[in-house]
C-alpha cells in the first residue's frame, strides 16, 4: 500500500530514489512541510483513537470489528440502531435548518483547506491540485445541498387545489440511508453523498473505502463540528464485507453507493434478495469513456484536453477519458504531438507542489494495469509508456496504446491507459453505436468546429455528460450535474437539480376544510 501519511515521503518511494528523476524538473525546488494538525491542538477524536500521522494507518483500513454470536459485526448493528432512532427528529427540523448546518460545514471544510490538502495527498496518493479542487467540490456540494434543502423542502409545496381543499407535497427522509462511497474522491464523493442525503431528512451511515479511512474521519468530525447531532451521522469503517452487511440490514431505508459497476450489481443483488421494504439504490459508477475528434479540429487544443483527461489523477477518476477516436486523416500528427507532449509530465511526491500525477492507489490496482499493458503488448500496439521504474512503489507510467478495433476493449481500465482508436468521421454514427453498445454511459467528448459533428457525436452515443471542445473531466457542482447511466449508473446526477428528492420520499396531504 503506498502511503505518504507516515513520513515526508513514501517509504516505497523512498527506496526507489525518486529524487533522481524529479531533480531533472527544474522548477522542483522544495518540499512541503508535515501535514499542519488537522483536528486542533488535540489529535484524539471523541473515541480517543490517535489521528497523528503515526497512527497505524492499517488499524483504521481494516479496524477489528467486533462480531456478534451470528457473525455480523457489532458497529453495523449499533451504528444502525443509533441512525434508526436519530432519524425522526433530525427530519422534524426543515430544510432550512439542516441547510444552516450544511452551511456550516462549508465554512469548516474551508477553514482547514489546507490540511485536508496535505491529507488527500498522503492518504489517496492524489496531487495537491486535485485535492484543492477536492476540497472546492466538497465545499460546493454542501451549498448546493444547503440551498436545494432550503428551496425543496423547508415545508410544505403548493399546489392546485380545487375549490374547499387545499392540496400540498411534502419531501421527507426515507430513514436511515447507508452512503458507501470510493476512494478516487474520498473528501468530495464522501461529503457529497452524505450531505445530500443528509439535506433530505435522513439518518446517515458512511462507510468510506477502506484504502482512505482517515479523510473520511475528518470530514465526519467536521460535520460533528458544524453542529450536525452525532446519532444522525454513524462512520462505519471497514472493507466491502462491511458494506455488504449494511446493504443487507432490514432496517435501512436507502442506498446510496458510488464505486465500480461490479460491486453496484452485488449491491443490487442483495437489496432484491432482502424481505422487507424496497429499497432503492443510487448508484453512479465506472464508464468506458469516449472523445471523438474530427479534421476540424484544433491539434493543440485536441492534445492539450486528452493529455488532461487521460492522465490527470492518474486516470483514476470515472469521468477519464479511455478511448480516444482519431480521424485516419489526421490522427499521425495529432498522435505525434500527444505522445511528446506527455515527456512533459511530472510524476512523482503528491505533496510536492510540481507534480501532476501521484501513484496508482495500491499494489493491487497497479498489477491489474501492468497485467492489462502486458496483454496489448501482445494484442496491441504499446506507442508510448512514460518510464517510471525509479519510482518504485505503486507509479505507473502513462500509456497510449493503439488499438486494431474497439472489439479489443469492452471494459472501464481505471488508471492512466488511454486506448487510440482510428476512425473514419463520416461513419460516426456506425462508431458511436459500437461504442453505445459496449453499455456505459458516462462521459463523451467531442473536438470539432462542425456544430453538425457534435450533434451526430451526441446522437449517436448517450453520455450522461457531454463535453464539446474542452477536457471531459473536472465537472462543477450546479454546473455539469453528474452521473451516468446503464453499467454508469442508475442514472441520478449529483451536484443537479434532481439528486435531492432521490434522497426522500414524496407524501401528498389533499385537506377538506
Ligand atoms: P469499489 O466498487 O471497489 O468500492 C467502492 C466502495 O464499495 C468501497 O467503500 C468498498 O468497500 C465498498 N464495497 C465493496 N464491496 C462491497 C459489497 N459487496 N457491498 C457493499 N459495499 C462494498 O470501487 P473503488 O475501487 O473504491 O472505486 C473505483 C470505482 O468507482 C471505479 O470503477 C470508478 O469508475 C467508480 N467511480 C464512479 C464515480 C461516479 O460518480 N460515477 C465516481 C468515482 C468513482
Ligand atoms: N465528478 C468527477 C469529474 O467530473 C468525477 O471528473
Amino acid at each position: 500500500v503506498h502511503s505518504f501519511l507516515d513520513d515526508d515521503v513514501s517509504p516505497d518511494v523512498v527506496a526507489a530514489d525518486p529524487m533522481a528523476t524529479l531533480e531533472a524538473n527544474p522548477h522542483r525546488h522544495r518540499r512541503l512541510p508535515p501535514p499542519p494538525q488537522l483536528f486542533g491542538a488535540s489529535r484524539k477524536n471523541s473515541t480517543g483513537r490517535d489521528l497523528s500521522v503515526e497512527a497505524d494507518r492499517e488499524a483504521l483500513r481494516k479496524p477489528k470489528q467486533k462480531l456478534s454470536e451470528s457473525g455480523t459485526s457489532v458497529a453495523v448493528d449499533v451504528a444502525v440502531t443509533t441512525a434508526l432512532k436519530a432519524h425522526k427528529e433530525w427530519d422534524a427540523r426543515g430544510g432550512a435548518e439542516r441547510g444552516a448546518i450544511l452551511r456550516a460545514m462549508a465554512d469548516a471544510l474551508q477553514a482547514n483547506h489546507d490540511p485536508l490538502c496535505a491529507l488527500i495527498a498522503r492518504e489517496a496518493g492524489r496531487s495537491l491540485q486535485d485535492g484543492i479542487d477536492e476540497v472546492r467540490e466538497a465545499i460546493d456540494f454542501c451549498r448546493y445541498y444547503a440551498a436545494e434543502a432550503e428551496r425543496l423542502l423547508a415545508g410544505p409545496i403548493a399546489l392546485p387545489s380545487p375549490a374547499g381543499e387545499t392540496d400540498h407535497l411534502e419531501l421527507h427522509g426515507r430513514g436511515v440511508f447507508v452512503c458507501i462511497s470510493p476512494w478516487n474522491f474520498p473528501l468530495a464523493i464522501f461529503t457529497g453523498q452524505l450531505a445530500a442525503a443528509l439535506a433530505a431528512g435522513n439518518a446517515v451511515i458512511a462507510k468510506p473505502a477502506e484504502q482512505t479511512p482517515r479523510i473520511a474521519e475528518a470530514a465526519v468530525n467536521l460535520f460533528y463540528e458544524a453542529g450536525l447531532p452525532r446519532d444522525v451521522l454513524q462512520l462505519v469503517q471497514g472493507d466491502g464485507k462491511v458494506g455488504g452487511e449494511l446493504v443487507g440490514d432490514p432496517r435501512i431505508a436507502g442506498v446510496a453507493f458510488t464505486g465500480s459497476t461490479e460491486v453496484a450489481r452485488i449491491i443490487n443483488r442483495t437489496l432484491a434478495a432482502k424481505d422487507g421494504p424496497i429499497v432503492p439504490l443510487i448508484a453512479e459508477t465506472g464508464g468506458l469513456n469516449g472523445m471523438f475528434i474530427d479534421t476540424t479540429a484544433l491539434k493543440e487544443q485536441v492534445v492539450d484536453d486528452v493529455i488532461a483527461s487521460a492522465f490527470q489523477s492518474a486516470g483514476q477518476r470515472c469521468s477519464s477519458l479511455r478511448v480516444l477516436f482519431l480521424p485516419n486523416d489526421t490522427a499521425d500528427g495529432i498522435l505525434e504531438t500527444l505522445l511528446g507532449a506527455m515527456d512533459t509530465l511530472v510524476i512523482g511526491d503528491p505533496a510536492d507542489p510540481f507534480t501532476d500525477i501521484g501513484p496508482i492507489i495500491d499494489a493491487e490496482a497497479k498489477a491489474n494495469l501492468d497485467k492489462h499493458i502486458a496483454k496489448m503488448r501482445t494484442e496491441a500496439k504499446v506507442l508510448k509508456q512514460l518510464d517510471v521504474s525509479k519510482l518504485g512503489g505503486n507509479f505507473f507510467g502513462p500509456a497510449v496504446i493503439e488499438l486494431k478495433s474497439l472489439d479489443q476493449i469492452d471494459k472501464e481500465v481505471f488508471g492512466p491507459i488511454l486506448h487510440v482508436v482510428r476512425y473514419d468521421p463520416s461513419d460516426i454514427a456506425n462508431v458511436g453505436a459500437k461504442l453505445a453498445a459496449k453499455g456505459y454511459g458516462l462521459t463523451l467528448g467531442v473536438h470539432s468546429r462542425l456544430e453538425s459533428f457534435a450533434d451526430d457525436v451526441k446522437k449517436a452515443v448517450p453520455a450522461g455528460n457531454v463535453y464539446v471542445n474542452r477536457t471531459i473531466v473536472g465537472a462543477v457542482v450546479g454546473v455539469q450535474p453528474f452521473g451516468g447511466s446503464g453499467l454508469s449508473g442508475t442514472g441520478p446526477k449529483a451536484g443537479g437539480p434532481f439528486y435531492l428528492p432521490r434522497f426522500a420520499e414524496e407524501r401528498a396531504i389533499s385537506v377538506n376544510i
